[in-house]
């Protein structure tokens, strides 16, 4: 209930790609919301679609069991940006409108945005409308700035390890050079942590410029070392021509550079599904109940985020347009190079 007496009626949207851990942080919510502090809940569908062309379910608290280990989200998603082009005022369309518009119909008290980047910056552009607005942090990337770590990520580092296992097995059987992609546009985290918890030999990620001669020399010396083959685990938005795949592109180049035998994996969207590990499971669900928390002491125009273990706000306003990218100086990096693993960076 809010101080007014008036039964709190809050709404809850997945957008932007989807990852493990989605339902458990719509469970944490809307779970609490409802048990706790006796709000109604509100999914609306499709991401921020939902919300501007008012397409939702009330979510009651027996929809909301059975759905913590499920991969994906009940809600759907989607990569709708209702506010593209308004920034530069040179939008034409009425969508900000219509999402005002679907908050005072439904008396709506607070809308929870589940998302990255590009969400905590719509979520920012509907506070700025005068919305309550609270944004819970997930992502396999774990680039959203003002939190240390998002859900999905422990999950998509788990699946990525567990296939660059597979692949190391195979590596070593033929003696091959394997390079495998993983996902993470700007942001290496991915990479660097499957590839460490996988052994890789050769991480790239886009926060370090890479020298292919610098990773075709440390192949040739593992070649030379007895150990003929190598596990080279490679960023998806490394630097590499737009036209193909940054995995095939630093095969192709390996072939040419070593002449070895060299096979390449594009993890793919096989990173972002299945049920999220207990990890994601447990994050998630801090995060959604907290969220919850903050709606009924009004903590609006903030996200909820982890600094340093302990649960925390950040506002909105501080989150949007900045990414939180893997330093060069990360103490696993600089761990890592002392035992050798070469992130394509070194002198030649
Ligand atoms: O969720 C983040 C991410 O997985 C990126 O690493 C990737 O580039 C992107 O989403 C691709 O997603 P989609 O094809 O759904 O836009």
């Amino acid at each position: 209930m809010s101080i007014s007496g008036k039964t709190k009626r809050i709404g809850i949207l997945t957008a932007g790609g989807d990852c493990p851990g989605l339902n458990a942080a719509i469970r944490g919510v809307g779970k609490t919301a409802i048990k706790e502090y006796g709000m109604e809940v509100y999914g609306f569908t499709a991401g921020f679609s939902g919300l501007i062309n008012g397409d939702y379910i009330v979510l009651k608290e027996s929809q909301l069991s059975g759905i913590l280990t499920v991969g994906g989200t009940i809600l759907g998603t989607s990569r709708e940006k209702p506010y593209k082009g308004y920034e530069n005022g040179n939008s034409e369309q009425d969508k900000p409108e219509r999402i005002l518009s679907t908050y005072n119909d439904l008396g709506l008290d607070c809308i929870v945005c589940i998302g990255g980047n590009g969400t905590m910056k719509t979520a920012h552009m509907i506070s700025q409308e005068g919305m309550n607005v609270i944004g819970i942090p997930k992502t396999i990337d774990n680039d959203v700035w003002g939190t240390d770590v998002t859900f999905g990520f422990d999950s998509a580092v788990q699946i990525a390890t567990e296939a660059i296992d597979r692949l190391h097995n195979t590596a070593n059987s033929h003696q091959r050079v394997m390079i495998i992609e993983v996902m993470g546009h700007n942001a290496g985290w991915l990479a660097l942590y499957s590839g460490m918890a996988g052994g890789g030999d050769i991480i790239l990620i886009p926060e370090l410029p890479y020298n292919i001669r610098s990773v075709c020399k440390k192949i040739e010396s593992r070649y030379e070392e007895k150990k003929p083959y190598s596990i080279v685990v490679v960023a998806e938005g490394i630097d590499h021509p737009k036209n193909r795949s940054a995995g095939s592109y630093i095969a192709e180049a390996v072939k040419i550079y070593t002449d070895m035998e060299t096979r390449e994996t594009v993890l793919g969207y096989t990173q972002r599904g299945g049920s999220p590990t207990p990890g994601d499971r447990i994050l998630a669900t801090r995060y959604g109940a907290f969220a919850a928390q903050c709606i009924a002491e009004g903590c609006y125009g903030t996200m909820v985020a982890i600094d340093k273990g302990e649960l925390t706000t950040v506002p909105l306003s501080e989150v949007g347009n900045k990414l939180r990218l893997v330093d060069p100086d990360n103490t696993l990096i600089l761990k890592a190079r002392k035992m050798g693993v070469s992130f394509g960076d070194e002198e030649i």
